[in-house]
């Protein structure tokens, strides 16, 4: 039946130099590209498979999220990201991603209001940010403050109990926002914002970034709405290097906590969610229209180390369908807040028509990434260049907890344990020091 990982095909392989052959298990899941069940290889044949960067490996078995990477599509338990973008608010994506459906009112209501009532941190993790500098960038300040509440939630740690797994989700996905905006609270010297229960999570969110105790603040409605949407669009996204991240330290048995604070770690890298603070750099380092093309050559220039941030990806060879739909948000930001003229946009918009114009680019099948907007609107919203980066690590926390649950429940679950192929010294005896060279 499609659908199951039924392995009712076979693959052979063979060693040419010995004349051995070995014959796999070749599964199929509901759509996408089979696999081959290699799980005996090593002890079948002595050899290891190699595959660093694993681009033709997979790691798991999952039902949260599906990429076809050369048609840019996006699922996430069946449904597109298109529609979930246009139709959904975050809690409704979280809700779906947490429990593989969407939610009727009643569940929609009750997770939200679940949510609303794990906002708030507890006391102490105010006066652990004092420990940071003031200049600290908030991806370090994240990193801490979520590993630090496997210290305050103990009641929530063992990962075999549902019931804790789930309250540790509830609180992670809940109290991120809060976490990410006390970052730039301190960072900037405000005092921080409680979040305020009567605000949906994108509202509660910038109210906790933009309000002051001083007076009261209206989150703008269309950049609340536009926010929502960039959360859903960076909730998760298969087995990219974050998640693969949690799914390795959860598969130690690590709490929840410290599983995330791995995942925000890894997406702190500039080739991965490190990317959108990364073309903003990139763009103002570009200056002006008739720089692209000096920066385009030297995107395509072997020796040169510079890439231009925010294209290419490792599953999109199209267009990345988030990058649309940023795109699209992108303008309609733009338009409400009456920014006529942007020169990043006009920089990026010229840049992403040569590039895609390009022979390089088209044939490596490089486009633009999820990453290439978000920085643009981050900014016409005032969200400074270091919160681009813990905005994608907030999303990304609903994805990486569905990811990290699924990977708990799995019944083919085991601790993650790859090989190598080894190049170094092999076995020689030890030279005293007086007879070191
Ligand atoms: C994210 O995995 C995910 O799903 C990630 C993500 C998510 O939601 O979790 O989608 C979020 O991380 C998006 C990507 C953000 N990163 C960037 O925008 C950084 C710039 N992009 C590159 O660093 C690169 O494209 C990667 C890291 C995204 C993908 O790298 P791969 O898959 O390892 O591909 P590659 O580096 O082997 O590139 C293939 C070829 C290379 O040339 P050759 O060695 O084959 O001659 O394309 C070239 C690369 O040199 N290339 C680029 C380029 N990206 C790839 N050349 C110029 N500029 C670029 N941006």
């Amino acid at each position: 039946m499609k659908g199951m990982t039924v392995a009712n095909k076979t693959v052979t392989i063979t060693d040419n130099e010995s004349g051995k052959s070995w014959t796999y298990p070749k599964m199929s899941g509901s759509t996408g590209p089979d696999v081959v069940d290699i799980r005996k290889f090593y002890a079948d044949t002595g050899m290891f498979t190699f595959d660093p960067g694993f681009t033709s490996t997979g790691s798991c078995e999952s039902k949260i999220t599906y990429i076809d990477g050369d048609k840019g599509v996006l699922l996430h338990r069946g449904y597109a990201i298109e529609e979930l973008a246009e139709n959904c608010n975050f809690e409704e994506v979280a809700y779906l991603m947490l429990n593989g459906e969407l939610p009727n009112e009643a569940q929609k209501d009750k997770f939200e209001h679940d949510l609303t009532y794990h906002t708030m941190l507890h006391e102490q993790v105010h006066s652990f940010y004092s420990g940071f500098r003031r200049d600290a960038h908030p991806m370090a300040v994240m990193c801490g403050a979520v590993g630090a509440l496997s210290a305050f939630y103990h009641d929530s740690l063992d990962i075999n109990n549902p019931e804790h797994r789930k309250i540790a989700s509830y609180r992670l996905i809940a109290k991120i926002p809060t976490i990410a905006a006390w970052a730039f609270k301190y960072s900037i010297g405000q005092p921080f914002m409680y979040p305020r229960n009567d605000l949906g999570y994108a509202e509660n969110f910038l109210h906790m970034m933009y309000a002051t105790p001083c007076e009261d603040y209206q989150v703008n409605p269309i950049l609340a709405k536009a926010m929502d949407r960039i959360l859903i669009l960076h909730a998760d996204h298969e087995q990219n290097a974050s998640t693969s991240t949690v799914r390795l330290a959860g598969s130690s048995g690590a709490n929840p906590f410290a599983c995330i604070a791995a995942g925000i770690a890894s997406l702190w890298g500039p080739a991965h969610g490190g990317a959108n603070e990364a073309v903003l750099n990139m763009l103002k380092e570009i200056g002006s229209k008739d720089k692209i093309g000096e920066f385009v050559k030297r995107a395509k220039d072997k020796n040169d180390t510079f890439r231009l941030m925010g294209f290419g990806h490792r599953v999109y060879k199209n267009y990345d369908p988030r990058a649309r739909i940023m795109s699209r948000t992108c303008h309609e930001v733009l338009v409400e807040l009456g920014i006529k003229d942007n020169a990043l946009l006009d920089i990026a918009m010229e840049l992403e028509r040569i590039a895609l114009e390009d022979d390089y680019f088209i044939q490596k099948k490089l486009y633009p990434n999820v990453d290439f907007y978000s920085g643009i609107i981050f900014q016409a919203m005032g969200i400074p260049v270091t919160m681009f980066t813990p905005l994608f690590a907030l999303a990304r926390t609903t994805g990486w907890i569905a990811q990290w649950n699924e990977m708990i429940e799995d019944p083919q679950n085991k601790i993650g344990r790859p090989r190598q192929l080894y190049t170094g010294q092999t076995v020689r005896k030890y030279v005293p020091l007086k007879k070191r060279k």
